[in-house]
C-alpha cells in the first residue's frame, strides 16, 4: 500500500471496511450473552427432549481435558476451555496480564472491566468459549500457594474487583467461571482438606466474592473447589451448591468441578455439580444409569444440569457464530498495554527513605541490576495459571530500554542455579546410598558409593512406581571456615524425604502434590565435622533428589558484590518465581534459598539498593527491611513488567498500588497460622486416585478455621497490633489530604447512606490515591471485627486537584450474619465511620445511629 497514490489507498480501505463492517458489526452485536428468555428456554428445551438418558449423561463429562462434550444429534459441537486469570493459557503463547493479586493491588475497578475485556479478545481469538477464571477465594494465610492468582484478604474488596472484571469478560461473548468454590484457601493436600468453618465465617468473609459473581455479576460458570467443606466435598456439597448458590443466590448457570474434583458420581449428581471435568470419572453411564433406574437419581435431576448448559450455550450464541473474532488478534499491541497498565497500577511502593525515590537518570552512570528476578521476567507464578507470553519484559531490560545506550547497566543473578549448589558441595568422603525394597527403610538394603547427590530434575512427575524403594543417604561434612552454612534438598513431583543433621531432623517434606526445595541455615565452627542422612521416598522410578550443603558468604557471586559496590544505584529483584509459588503445593514464608543472604551482601557493598519483590502476597523480610531505603511489591506484575518497574523507579508514573493484603512480619504472625495445617481427622476414607487408578494413602485432614472472621486486618486492628506494612497501604511520590467527611448523624436502617469527603493531592506530582471507607459497630450484639472496609475509590489528583467523592454505603454495609436467624442483620445502634489510606490511618471519623 505504500506505494499506491494516496487517493487510491484511501478508497481502498474504504472498500475493505464497507466489504468488512457487516461482518464485523455482526460480531460485534453477537458478543455479549442474550439474557434468558421464553425463546431459549424452549429452544434449550426441546434440544433436551431429543437425547437419550445416555446421550444426556455424556454432555455432563467433558472431553479432551478443555472441551465439553458435543452431540451432534442436536447439532451441538463441543466447546473449549481455558485458563484463566492472568492469561489465556493452554492455547499457546498469549498476553500475560498483571492479574490476581496484582488486580487486588490495583483497587481499579475499571481497570478490572479493562483488563476483563482483554481476557475475553484473547480468548475469543483463540477460540475459547469458557474462560476458568477469575480465582476469588481469599487470601487467609500469606503461605496460601495460589493466593498469587486469586485477590485479596478482604471480601469487599474482593466482591468489588470481581463484578467488572466478570462482566468485562463476559461481554466479549465468553462464558467467566468463578472459582475455587469455596473454602480453598490452602493449597496442601488439596483433594482430602477439610475446611471446617462455621456458616457466619462463611457468609461474612469466604463467600461474599462469589455471591457478588453470581447476584451482580452475573456470572455464567462456577467451579467447586478440591477441597471438602465441613467433611464433604465441594462437588458434593448439598450446603454450598444447592441451598446457597442454587438457592440463595438464584445461580441459573453451569457449575462445574475442577479438574479430578469429583470423587462420587451420584452424591455430585445429587448436589448440584452440573459438568464433571475434564472427564465423566464418576458422573457417567455405569454410576449414573443403574442409579437413575432405582430411583437414587432423578432424571429430571440430569435434564437440569444439561438444561443449564445448553441454555448458557445458546444464550452466548455459541451454535450461531463461530467464537473466533475476526476483529480480534492473537498477538494484540492494544492487550500489551492492557498488560503495562495493570503492571503500572499494581506495583506497590512500601519503603522511600530519604524520598530515594523516583531516581533521576540523568544521574545515574552505571546501574547494577541484580537477582534471580531481574532476568529473565516472572510475569506469573506456577501451575494452571501459568501463561505464556509472547515477550516478557524483565527488570534488567525493562529499565536498560528507559535509560538508553549512555548508562552502563550491570547485570548479575547474584546466586547460583540450584543444581550448582547440589554439584559443587564437598562432602568430607563417599555418600552410602542404600536403597531399600520397600517403603519404610527396611529389609535388605542394595549399597552403593557416589560422590554427591545432585539427580534432582524439576517438576518431574512420573506414574507411580509400583516397586516400592526408599533411598538412605550417610555422608559427613567438615566446614572449613566458621559461619551459616545453607542445607537445602529438593525432591520432585511427589517425592518425600527428612534430613538430619547429627540425628537431628531439620527438613521435611511430605508427601503432597508438588514441593518447593526445603533449606534451613546452621551455624558451623571452623574444621566442624557434622554427620547427615536424608531419608528419601520417591513416588516415581528414580531418583529425583538433589541435597547440598554450602557456606552462606560465598552463595552470593563475586561480581554481584562488585557490581553493587561499582554502581550509583543498584535494583535488586529477588522473591518467588513458578518453581517455588504455585499451584498444588503452599509457598514458604522465607524467601527462597540465599535470597536473604544476598540482599545483605548487596546491602553492604551499596547503601542505595532498592529492592523490588516478586511474589503472591507478603513475605520475610526481617533480616534485611532495616539495611535497605527503598522496597517495592512488583507481585507478579506481567508481561510488562520490566517496563513498569522501570517506569516506576524513575518517576515516570507515580506508584499507585496499595495492600490488598496484610504484610506480616513473620507467617507465624497471621492470626491462621496455629489452624492452618489442621488436624488428621480419625476418617480413613481414601479420597484420591493415584496415576495408577489405586487411591494414594491420604486420610482426610480437618482445618478447623478457628480464627474465623479474624483474618488479615480485622484481627490486627480488633488487637489493636500492627503487621509490617498493613492492608490498604501503599507510598507514592506525592501526598493526599483527607478532608471535609459528611454523613447524616442519623438514618434508618437498611435505608442507603450517602458518605462524602474531599481528597487533595497535596504534593507536586500527578498520583492517583485509595480512598478507603471502614465501617465499626461498637454497639452490635455479637462480636465483630473492630472494623470492615465497605467502600473505596481510587482518585486521580493533580498537584493541588481536589475531588469530592460520595460513597453510598448500603445495607449489607451495616450488616453482618446472624447466627442463629440465618440471615444478615442490622443491630440498630451507633456506627463510626472511618475514612483514609489504610487500614490503620484514617484520619477521618464520623459517627451515625441507624435506627
Ligand atoms: C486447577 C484449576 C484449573 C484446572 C484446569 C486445576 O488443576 O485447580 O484452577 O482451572 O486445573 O486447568
Amino acid at each position: 500500500m505504500k506505494n499506491l497514490p494516496k487517493a487510491i489507498s484511501l478508497s481502498f480501505v474504504a472498500l475493505l471496511l464497507t466489504c468488512l463492517l457487516p461482518i464485523i458489526s455482526g460480531y460485534a452485536q453477537a458478543q455479549a450473552p442474550a439474557p434468558d428468555s421464553p425463546a431459549i428456554e424452549a429452544q434449550a428445551r426441546a434440544m433436551v427432549a431429543r437425547l437419550t438418558l445416555e446421550q444426556k449423561i455424556e454432555l455432563i463429562g467433558g472431553v479432551d481435558s478443555m472441551f465439553t462434550h458435543a452431540m451432534p444429534a442436536i447439532g451441538l459441537p463441543r466447546f473449549k476451555m481455558s485458563d484463566a486469570s492472568v492469561g489465556v493459557r493452554t492455547w499457546g503463547p498469549t498476553t500475560a496480564y498483571a492479574g490476581g493479586v496484582a488486580l487486588a493491588a490495583t483497587w481499579d475497578t475499571d481497570f478490572a472491566r479493562t483488563l476483563g475485556e482483554g481476557l475475553g479478545r484473547d480468548a475469543r481469538a483463540r477460540n475459547v468459549n469458557f474462560l476458568l477464571g477469575p480465582g476469588v477465594n481469599i487470601a487467609r494465610s500469606p503461605i496460601g500457594g495460589r493466593n498469587f492468582e486469586y485477590l485479596s484478604e478482604d471480601p469487599y474488596l474482593n466482591a468489588t474487583i470481581v463484578v467488572p472484571f466478570i462482566e468485562g469478560v463476559q461481554s466479549q461473548g465468553v462464558v467467566a467461571t468463578t472459582k475455587h468454590y469455596a473454602l480453598n484457601d490452602q493449597e496442601f493436600d488439596r483433594h482430602n482438606a477439610s475446611s471446617d468453618v462455621d456458616e457466619r465465617t462463611m457468609r461474612e468473609i469466604y463467600l461474599p466474592a462469589f455471591e457478588a459473581a453470581v447476584t451482580k455479576a452475573h456470572v455464567d460458570a462456577v467451579m467447586n473447589s478440591y477441597n471438602l467443606l465441613n467433611g464433604v466435598h465441594a462437588t458434593q456439597n448439598e450446603f454450598l451448591n444447592l441451598k446457597v448458590l442454587k438457592g440463595d443466590w438464584g445461580f441459573k448457570g453451569v457449575l462445574m468441578s475442577d479438574w479430578d474434583a469429583t470423587y462420587d458420581g451420584v452424591a455430585a449428581a445429587n448436589n448440584g455439580l452440573d459438568l464433571e471435568m475434564p472427564s465423566p470419572r464418576f458422573m457417567n453411564a455405569k454410576n449414573l444409569v443403574p442409579a437413575i433406574k432405582d430411583g437414587r437419581v432423578q432424571e429430571s435431576t440430569i435434564d437440569d444440569k444439561v438444561l443449564r448448559l445448553i441454555r448458557t450455550e445458546l444464550r452466548y450464541g455459541f451454535t450461531d457464530r463461530p467464537q473466533f473474532d475476526p476483529a480480534d488478534s492473537t498477538y494484540s499491541v492494544a492487550d500489551r498495554a492492557v498488560a503495562l497498565q495493570g503492571a503500572l497500577k499494581s506495583i506497590t511502593l512500601l519503603k522511600n527513605e530519604d524520598h530515594l525515590l523516583p531516581l533521576d537518570p540523568a544521574k545515574i552512570k552505571t546501574i547494577a541490576i541484580i537477582g534471580p528476578d531481574a532476568w529473565p521476567a516472572v510475569p506469573g507464578g506456577g501451575g494452571s495459571s501459568e501463561a505464556t507470553a509472547f515477550e516478557p519484559v524483565s527488570t534488567v531490560t525493562g529499565i536498560a530500554n528507559l535509560l538508553g545506550p549512555n548508562v552502563h547497566v550491570l547485570y548479575s543473578r547474584g546466586l547460583p542455579d540450584m543444581t550448582d549448589v547440589f554439584d559443587g558441595t564437598l562432602w568430607d568422603g563417599d555418600v552410602k546410598v542404600e536403597t531399600f525394597p520397600s517403603r519404610d527403610f527396611t529389609g535388605t538394603p542394595v549399597v552403593a558409593a557416589r560422590r554427591g547427590i545432585s539427580d534432582w530434575k524439576p517438576d518431574q512427575w512420573g506414574p507411580e512406581d509400583p516397586t516400592p524403594r526408599s533411598i538412605r543417604y550417610t555422608v559427613a561434612y567438615k566446614a572449613g571456615q566458621a559461619g551459616k552454612y545453607l542445607l537445602i534438598a529438593a525432591g520432585s513431583g511427589e517425592d518425600a524425604f527428612k534430613v538430619f543433621v547429627d540425628g537431628k531432623q531439620l527438613l521435611d517434606q511430605v508427601h503432597a502434590e508438588g514441593q518447593v526445595p526445603q533449606y534451613t541455615s546452621i551455624d558451623l565452627a571452623a574444621g566442624q565435622s557434622v554427620s547427615l542422612r536424608a531419608d528419601y521416598l520417591p513416588r516415581a522410578a528414580g531418583s529425583r533428589f538433589g541435597f547440598g550443603l554450602a557456606y552462606e558468604p560465598d552463595l552470593v557471586s563475586a561480581d554481584a558484590k562488585q557490581f553493587a559496590s561499582l554502581a550509583d544505584v543498584v535494583v535488586l529483584a529477588i522473591g518467588f518465581d513458578p518453581a517455588t509459588e504455585g499451584e498444588g503445593h503452599d509457598r514458604t514464608f522465607t524467601l527462597p534459598w540465599g535470597q536473604d543472604a544476598l540482599v545483605e551482601a548487596v546491602a553492604a557493598a551499596n547503601p542505595h539498593t532498592i529492592v523490588t519483590l516478586t511474589g503472591g502476597g507478603g513475605m520475610d523480610v526481617r533480616r534485611w527491611i532495616d539495611k535497605v531505603p527503598a522496597l517495592l511489591h512488583t507481585w507478579y506484575p506481567g508481561q510488562e513488567g520490566g517496563t513498569a518497574v522501570a517506569e516506576v523507579i524513575f518517576g515516570k508514573h507515580d506508584p499507585e498500588g496499595k495492600l490488598p493484603i496484610s504484610f506480616d512480619r513473620a507467617w507465624q504472625d497471621s492470626p491462621s497460622a496455629p489452624y492452618y495445617y489442621g488436624v488428621a481427622g480419625g476418617d480413613t476414607t481414601l479420597h484420591t486416585i493415584g496415576d495408577n487408578g489405586n487411591p494414594l494413602d491420604y486420610t482426610m485432614t480437618h482445618i478447623q478455621y478457628g480464627d474465623k472472621l479474624m483474618v488479615g486486618y480485622r484481627y490486627w486492628t480488633t488487637e489493636g497490633k500492627h503487621p509490617l506494612f498493613p492492608f490498604g497501604f501503599g507510598l507514592s511520590y506525592t501526598s493526599f489530604g483527607f478532608d471535609h467527611l459528611q454523613a447524616p448523624a442519623t438514618a434508618a436502617s437498611g435505608s442507603t447512606v450517602p458518605v462524602s469527603f474531599d481528597v487533595t493531592n497535596t504534593g507536586s506530582v500527578e498520583g492517583a490515591e485509595v480512598a478507603q471507607l471502614y465501617v465499626s459497630d461498637p454497639s452490635a450484639k455479637a462480636m465483630r471485627p473492630e472494623r470492615e472496609l465497605k467502600g473505596f475509590a481510587k482518585v486521580r489528583l493533580a498537584p493541588g486537584e481536589t475531588k469530592h467523592i460520595t460513597l453510598d454505603l448500603d445495607a449489607r454495609a451495616f450488616s453482618y450474619w446472624d447466627e442463629s436467624a440465618h440471615k444478615w442483620t442490622i443491630d440498630p445502634g451507633r456506627f463510626v465511620i472511618l475514612v483514609g489510606d489504610s487500614s490503620e490511618n484514617t484520619p477521618l471519623h464520623a459517627e451515625l445511629t441507624l435506627n
